[in-house]
């Protein structure tokens, strides 16, 4: 009996199934219900007393490595079957690879475009490489005024000036120029500025400006133009305040500022537990400006803003570090998935 186990394991070791039918075979042979298996324990009974424990343990490892052959066979045919199904069967999902998502930037840009057309307003863009007259002359500032200064401004040629915009306010000066009031339009885009960069501030960020020209446009219409955008942008009891303030180019000014989103204006560390976070510039378009334009400022006037849209962005997103929004990282870009 012992020749006969023998045998039968070179046969399982060399067995080589070259499909499943072949397989199935095997598994017949062996461990089936008339199979060799069955035979040989059947034979067992009769084996002697003394010899029963060798010619045991040796049965007992035939059925396994006979179970093993099996099983190796069986793991072979599964994995080849599914890549030949994969590459064969039009029915299963095509892999469409990573599917990317907007920018958190590009996210809250849109949502304020949707805001503000909704209100009438029309969008347009201006270049970011701006002469002196758009960016600063004829908005009114001072030829000593320090954002002129090098350590500001990132200068591309001096006299005649020539500069990477330090504010979209530029494009108010452009649209001016070209359009004939009624002027409703918001203008979108990127800023520059020479500072050191850290988690609150970056050599660029975005902007996006704001401008109503008409006659008898009111303080009273800014104010509620504004108070309308917090509401839809953040939450409908979001409250709006306006501190005074200075710009050059807007007489009155004032910087608004709305109640702290993330605290509900309880205070927290975002809005350094005041309940007001910062978040725009504005005001009445200085008569100056619109002269500067020509446009006739005892027949219209006007009013104008400026918000950074890191900020909003920050607040509806608490990004904490202002440089995660250019490196790249598609660990943090790939979170904005669900918030398209
Ligand atoms: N241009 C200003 C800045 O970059 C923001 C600003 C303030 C824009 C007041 C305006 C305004 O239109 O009226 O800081």
């Amino acid at each position: 009996m012992k020749d006969r186990i023998q045998q039968l394991l070179s046969e399982i070791n060399a067995f080589k199934a070259q499909n499943k039918e072949e397989l199935e075979q095997f598994r017949i042979k062996f461990l089936g219900k008339k199979g060799v298996m069955g035979d040989l324990f059947n034979e067992f009974k009769n084996v002697p007393s003394e010899l029963r424990k060798d010619v045991g343990v040796l049965l007992n490892d035939l059925k396994n490595k006979a179970q093993e052959a099996i099983n190796n066979h069986k793991e072979a045919f599964e994995t080849d079957n599914s890549s030949t199904q994969a590459i064969g069967d039009i029915t299963l999902p095509v892999d469409l690879g990573q599917v990317g998502s907007r920018h958190p930037i590009a996210i809250v840009r849109n949502e304020i475009i949707d805001i503000f057309s909704r209100l009438g307003f029309t969008v347009a863009e201006g270049p970011e490489i701006e002469d002196d007259w758009h960016n600063f002359t004829a908005l009114n500032f001072p030829l000593e005024h320090p954002a002129r200064d090098m350590q500001d401004t990132f200068f591309i040629e001096k006299d005649p000036d020539i500069a990477l915009r330090t504010h979209t306010s530029s494009v108010q000066v452009r649209m001016m120029e070209n359009n004939k009031p009624p002027i409703r339009s918001i203008f979108p885009g990127r800023v520059y500025r020479n500072e050191a960069i850290s988690a609150r501030a970056h050599c660029f960020f975005h902007q996006v400006e704001g401008l109503y020209i008409d006659k008898n446009v009111s303080f009273a219409d800014l104010k509620q133009t504004l108070l309308y955008f917090a509401k839809e942008m953040f939450s409908a009891d979001t409250q709006i305040r306006l501190r005074p303030s200075y710009f050059p180019f807007t007489e009155p000014s004032a910087e608004m500022d709305i109640s702290c989103n993330l605290c509900g204006g309880k205070g927290c560390s975002f809005c350094k537990h005041s309940g007001w976070v910062e978040i725009l510039g504005c005001g009445m378009v200085d008569p100056a400006v619109l002269e500067n334009c020509g446009i006739d400022p005892t027949v219209y006037s006007g009013f104008a803003f400026g918000m950074g849209i890191e900020r909003i962005t920050n607040l509806r997103f608490q990004v904490k570090d202002l440089r995660m929004f250019s490196e790249n990282d598609q660990r943090f870009l790939s979170q904005f998935k669900s918030a398209l």
